[in-house]
């Protein structure tokens, strides 16, 4: 197992699918001490390889800090059919913004194999491997034990961490309410229990036998003190990152979080399929009681305005996920960030 305390800091730069995680960031997470992290839910093996790479490359010999590669645990069944493709189509050519630009037809396999994207991370093992939305196969639980990798995955409410108990795992990642980005709840269309991050971890801390990792709405040193209090051995922050001068979000979206301060976050299905905790924008706006279709077809069908959005530097057509703490967020560096949350120096 891991051992959370063996870092300088106990911060986890959260996993950031799509472009945020640069190897820049994530080194700089772990040159800091701290646990940088790649999103890879998206990747092929091919990137997936480059990054761990590039982010080896840039690490130093002597730090503290740990690399976390994280995937996403996708439905295995999708209820979808060719007819379900007119709603949601219509839906999205009608706004003016998306108008004729070409849309991306989701095809099967609608998601890469798992088993095929871990294959470069038992090439070159990280410490750690997370998983979100749900529990991985055991077998792939064992073979990260068997390659000396620790395995965390995303909880959001009591029941979850029981299921994440049950499965081997090493941690728990505790996502509250007001956490930015996906909801990695493990059933899209059940019950939500809403728990906010402080309260998930009291419940937690008096219940689970896995150590906690707290996600949701942390930004600042104070607030990492409290929920250490409470009972977690780590922070994982994500939104606070993603100003950061390594981060890879585009420009647009870095000046929405530093600059709109006074814009509400909303959960939103619209962009992907799976509710996620966005910065309200047009898009989210308009797109309300709208078709969609299922995660990761949604995500597919979207994808090319969302980028079309980035090069124009439009924020109202990207996917601006952000905790609801965002107005916190500032122009920094990873090392600076990581060194104003420091409580306690651990030598
Ligand atoms: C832009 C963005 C992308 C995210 N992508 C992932 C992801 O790929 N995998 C994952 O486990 N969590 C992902 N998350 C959720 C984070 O792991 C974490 O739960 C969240 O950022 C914590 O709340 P905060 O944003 O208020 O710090 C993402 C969050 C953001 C903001």
């Amino acid at each position: 197992m891991f051992d959370f305390s063996k870092l300088k800091h106990p911060i986890i730069q959260a996993p950031m699918a799509g472009g945020i995680n640069t190897p820049e960031m994530v080194s700089a997470a772990i040159n800091a001490g701290a646990v940088g992290s790649y999103g890879f839910a998206y990747s092929s093996p091919g990137k997936i390889s480059e990054d761990i790479n590039a982010a080896r490359n840039l690490r130093n010999a002597e730090t503290q800090g740990a690399l976390n590669c994280n995937f996403f645990v996708f439905l295995e069944k999708i209820k979808y059919s060719t007819q379900d493709l007119d709603g949601p189509l219509d839906a999205l050519r009608s706004l003016d913004f998306v108008g004729k630009l070409e849309l991306e037809i989701p095809k099967p396999p609608f998601f890469l194999d798992l088993e095929t994207q871990l294959e470069p991370i038992w090439m070159e093992p990280p410490e750690i491997l997370s998983f979100h939305f749900g529990v991985p196969d055991k077998e792939i639980i064992s073979k990260a034990h068997a390659f000396d990798v620790s395995v965390g995955i995303t909880a959001t409410s009591l029941e979850e961490a029981r299921r994440v108990e049950q499965s081997g795992a090493d941690f728990i990642v505790a996502q509250g309410f007001e956490a930015g980005g996906h909801r990695g709840i493990h059933d899209p269309d059940g019950d939500d229990d809403k728990l906010k991050t402080l309260e998930l971890i009291q419940r937690l801390s008096s219940s689970s036998k896995l150590p906690l990792v707290a996600a949701g709405g942390i930004m600042n040193r104070n607030q990492l003190i409290e929920i250490i209090e409470a009972g977690a051995i780590a922070v994982q922050m994500g939104t606070v990152f993603l100003t950061c001068a390594e981060s890879g979000a585009s420009e647009a979206y870095k000046k929405m979080l530093l600059d709109q301060k006074h814009r509400s976050t909303v959960f939103t299905q619209a962009f992907s399929g799976r509710p996620a905790r966005a910065i309200e924008n047009e898009f989210v706006t308009l797109m309300e009681g709208q078709a969609l279709l299922p995660f990761p077809l949604q995500n597919k069908i979207t994808a090319s305005f969302r980028k079309y959005a980035s090069k124009l530097e439009n924020p109202e057509y990207q996917s601006l996920w952000a905790g609801v703490n965002y107005p916190e967020c500032r122009k920094e560096t990873v090392a600076e960030l990581i060194e104003r949350m420091s409580w306690k120096e651990r030598s």
